[in-house]
């Protein structure tokens, strides 16, 4: 009996023992982490980004790398500077839907302010509510893409403008006839002379205005300007880690960088589902590159908690999906990997910086948390007059 009784206590106290051992560790653990992100924060919130920790980038990312952080100050082109009255032209044309054929449909319908200055539809639908194949980016910090589309097809805004207004899904007007009902119109003939110098009214400085107006739609300063600048409280612990993992980890970096968030580059990650009905060739349509299948410009992540749904057809509609596709490294169907188009074989080729991420749950909440921090409030913008 006596010998029982020290066998239970001698149980128990290894057990007590045990247990102390392993609550130390845990706590040592918490410990650690906490400062190691008490470390991250004072890093991060320096003001300096040159003591931030190194990046983890794949050597094909370094040529094009740039470091995230505020957006630069908007350029205007050389042949087209800026000035308030042409922006209030431009913003007035971007409102008016005489520029379609069916004087219904203008920019902001697809690209409207309180939607992110886009629409918040998988595609857009425009003329006669026919359906586009493509989801309408935001025009928001649209500055400082260095081309134009998911797949770069326009080269400068003021090229641009005018493919919308000739696309027969969208506003189905031919440009000198949108240009000739803007030139009827009187009301219009002042804003053309402040903005210009003179009353001729030409598509050239329609596409003028209207791209003014479009570089002056930047986002004002995020949660994440404002905590690198040194509001050293304004992140969470969450948020901090995201934004680690952003850089380390999860490798967003290779291609989400520069203050824009974007390296401007095109690259595949997987989403073109060739030999489907959602078939998209991207940038190849634009080149006719081989190399090229399936690629899609890199999108800017600034606003991005208000530009969904996301992709190039919209197809997902939440962000964590998102980071649970790349922690998987983008498996792509192979049934999804070739087409023949035009009688040519085809084959999608994913970008090689696209791996396992082996991110848990918690790391996969940190990222989307971080992501979160990059979008600004709607601000309220008020619609212009339009002229008679
Ligand atoms: C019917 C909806 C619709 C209308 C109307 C429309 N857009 Fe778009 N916009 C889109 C879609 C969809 C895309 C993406 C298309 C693609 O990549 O092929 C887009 C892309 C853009 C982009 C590219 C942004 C970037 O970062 O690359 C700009 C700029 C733009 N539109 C400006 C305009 C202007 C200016 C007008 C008016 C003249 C206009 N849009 C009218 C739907 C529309
Ligand atoms: C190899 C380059 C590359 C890497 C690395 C990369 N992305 Fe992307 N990302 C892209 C491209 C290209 C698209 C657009 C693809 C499309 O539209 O089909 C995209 C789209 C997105 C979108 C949708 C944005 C929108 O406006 O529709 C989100 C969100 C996103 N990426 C987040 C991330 C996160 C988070 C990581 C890191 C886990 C990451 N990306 C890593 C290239 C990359």
């Amino acid at each position: 009996m006596k010998n029982t009784l020290s066998w239970v206590l001698v149980l128990f106290l290894t057990v007590s023992l045990l247990n102390n051992c392993l609550s130390n560790k845990v706590q040592k653990d918490i410990e650690q982490k906490k400062s190691f992100i008490a470390k991250l924060r004072e890093l991060y919130a320096s003001g300096d980004s040159s003591k931030w920790p190194v990046p983890m980038l794949d050597e094909e990312a370094k040529p094009y790398f740039s470091e995230i952080g505020h957006l630069p100050d908007i350029q205007f082109p050389k042949d087209n500077e800026y000035s308030s009255e042409k922006e209030l032209l431009g913003k007035t044309l971007f409102y008016d839907p005489r520029l379609s054929g069916s004087n219904q449909i203008a920019c902001a319908s697809c690209h409207d302010p309180e939607l992110g200055w886009c629409d918040n539809r998988m595609v857009s639908f425009g003329h006669d509510r026919q359906l586009g194949t493509r989801n309408a980016m935001s025009i928001l910090n649209t500055a400082y893409a260095t081309s134009l589309f998911w797949d770069g097809r326009a080269s400068s805004l003021e090229e641009q403008s005018e493919m919308p207004i000739q696309d027969q899904k969208e506003m189905s007007e031919h440009i000198d006839i949108a240009a000739g009902k803007i030139a009827k119109i009187k009301g219009y003939e002042i804003l053309f002379e402040k903005a210009f110098g003179d009353k001729a009214i030409t598509k050239e400085r329609i596409a003028k205005a209207i791209a003014t107006f479009e570089r002056t739609i930047k986002s004002s300063p995020s949660k994440f300007d404002r905590f690198i600048d040194g509001e050293i409280n304004l992140f969470t612990d969450n948020e901090i880690m995201g934004l680690h993992l952003f850089r380390t980890k999860a490798q967003c970096i290779n291609c989400h960088n520069s203050g824009y968030f974007s390296n401007n580059r095109f690259e595949n990650i997987g989403t073109s589902l060739l030999s489907s009905e959602q078939e998209d060739l991207g940038r190849y349509l634009v080149t006719k590159k081989s190399e090229d299948v399936g690629k899609f410009r890199v999108p800017s992540l600034r606003e991005v908690v208000r530009t969904g749904p996301w992709m190039h057809n919209g197809s997902f509609t939440s962000l964590a999906d998102i980071i649970q596709i790349y922690n998987k490294g983008n498996p792509e169907p192979y049934k999804n990997r070739t087409t023949v188009h035009n009688g040519i074989e085809l084959t999608s080729q994913k970008s090689d910086m696209l791996r396992l991420l082996e991110l848990t749950d918690e790391e996969v909440m940190q990222l989307e948390a971080f992501l979160t921090t990059l979008s600004t409030r709607n601000q309220r913008i008020s619609p212009p007059i339009l002229p008679k």
